[in-house]
């Protein structure tokens, strides 16, 4: 039978978020409809994540669940990096699931789906180049805030990921393409830009880099803010420095992960950067934007981090004053270098380390709220809030931010941030400013 709804489960990264929407552009311009209920689907994609626990695992467990109370069981994709990962595998592993579409394939999805509803069953884990981009349907709709993937891969090998594995070599999207999706993305309604990657700032294309492009998207008219994620600190050129100064509609925003507080566990993990190249590149981008937010990566217990290791990345929280950061538990990935090191550190280790490591940086994250209060700035309105009337948006520095207001998503508001709290900020409104 030819399936005629999907539903698209994401887990993971920004990245799965952007892919999942195209899966759904694709999907949709097959004629197929979304639905939101998994149980009400003819075709489910699971759009995994393979960069920490147990990932495999859990989407093998996800998938059992998907047989329905009478019986059946809908049409089965397994994608994103745990497909990749375990390619055919999946398939003798789980007879349930159908198509197995790795995130450099999954333009092929339609294809895939038609031949699984005839019965046979398709793996695609191929990782050519860039061309997915080109067989996908042009963009319609946009959030007001809205992905734009404009990089894939990674060469840098930490030698706790796996995304060098899964997702192959950093590759760069072209330059015109790029602009294009952007103005579709602006016609569609997005106010702001979020360029991805996996190593965004490695992006190049003839000779230019990430500053140039940014200055070329903040021409669209429309356009009112940009922003990327993830950078690595070895590509924060002086020009992307620069342009942190020099572009108005580039938020003051900087989401650069360090991991470790330890030059000598940044070694282990070949980070390519030391402290105090970390520290280096924090202050020019601090000269350049004096109230940049910072934000960050951290593993704790990665094999071998001793105690004093761990509190150096204590004291380098303290040093930069994150806005926000994210924390992990160190998780051996099967097939990469760190899994087999010496001297992995336990359970109840890592657990106090990371609790220890929150406390930190939740402390600077309220600092950091509490010395917006008072100031006048913009909020980008998003969705609505809880309560009648209220609305959800962000501020420059990325806060969520609670205002009362009529108006829609989409709109700039001119707001005074009244109030911090650990997480988000309340914002009272001055004036409507003109779209
Ligand atoms: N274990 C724990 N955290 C990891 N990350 C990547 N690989 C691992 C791993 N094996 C974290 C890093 C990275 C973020 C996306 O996920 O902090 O920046
Ligand atoms: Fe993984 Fe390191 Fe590449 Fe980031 S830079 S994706 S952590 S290998």
């Amino acid at each position: 039978m030819t399936p005629k709804t999907f539903k698209i489960k994401n887990f993971g990264c920004q990245m799965n978020v952007y892919d999942g929407e195209r899966m759904a552009e694709l999907l949709g311009a097959q004629g197929m409809a979304p639905v939101a209920e998994s149980e009400d689907s003819d075709l489910i994609v699971l759009n995994t994540c393979h960069i920490r626990e147990k990932a495999a695992e859990k989407a093998y467990s996800d998938v059992g669940r998907l047989r329905r109370k009478d019986g059946s069981k809908p049409l089965i994709a397994l994608a994103g990096c745990v497909a990749q990962a375990e390619g055919a595998e999946a398939r003798r592993r789980s007879p349930m699931i159908d198509i197995v579409v790795g995130p450099q394939a999954y333009h092929r999805l339609p294809e895939m789906v038609a031949e699984a509803s005839c019965g046979s069953t398709s793996v695609d884990t191929d990782m050519p180049a860039i061309s997915k981009f080109d067989s996908l349907p042009a963009r319609r709709h946009a959030a007001p805030s809205a992905f734009l993937t404009i990089q894939e891969g990674c060469d840098k090998f930490c030698t706790y990921c796996v995304v060098p594995y899964t997702r192959g070599a950093e590759i760069s999207r072209p330059w015109g393409d790029i602009l294009s999706e952007a103005n579709a993305l602006v016609d569609g309604g997005a106010r702001e830009i979020v360029l991805l990657g996996q190593n965004v700032n490695a992006w190049q294309n003839d000779g230019r880099g990430l500053a140039e492009l940014i200055r070329a998207l903040a021409k669209i008219d429309g356009l009112a803010r940009i922003r990327y994620t993830t950078s690595h600190p070895a590509d924060m050129t002086d020009a992307l420095v620069a342009a942190h100064g020099e572009i108005e509609k580039l938020m003051p925003y900087l989401h650069l992960p360090v991991q470790s507080g330890s030059s000598r566990v940044l070694k282990a993990m070949n980070r390519s950067h030391t402290v105090e190249t970390y520290l280096a590149t924090i202050e020019r981008m601090r000269a350049a934007r004096p109230d940049i937010a910072i934000s960050g990566d951290f593993i704790v217990g990665f094999p071998g981090e001793t105690e004093e290791d761990f509190e150096a990345t204590l004291r380098i929280v303290d040093a930069v004053r994150y806005a926000s950061a994210y924390s992990f538990k160190y998780s051996a990935r099967p097939g990469t270098p760190a899994a087999v090191m010496e001297d992995q550190i336990s359970r109840d280790i890592m657990d106090d380390r990371l609790q220890r490591l929150q406390a930190n940086i939740n402390e600077h994250q309220l600092a950091f709220n509490r010395s917006k209060v008072g100031v006048n700035t913009q909020v980008l309105i998003e969705r609505k809030g809880k309560h009648e009337g209220q609305m959800i948006g962000r501020s420059p520095w990325l806060q969520s931010v609670h205002v009362e207001t009529d108006s829609k998503p989409g709109d700039i508001v001119d707001v005074t941030l009244v109030a911090a709290g650990p997480n988000s900020m309340t914002g009272a409104v001055r004036q409507k400013v003109a779209a």
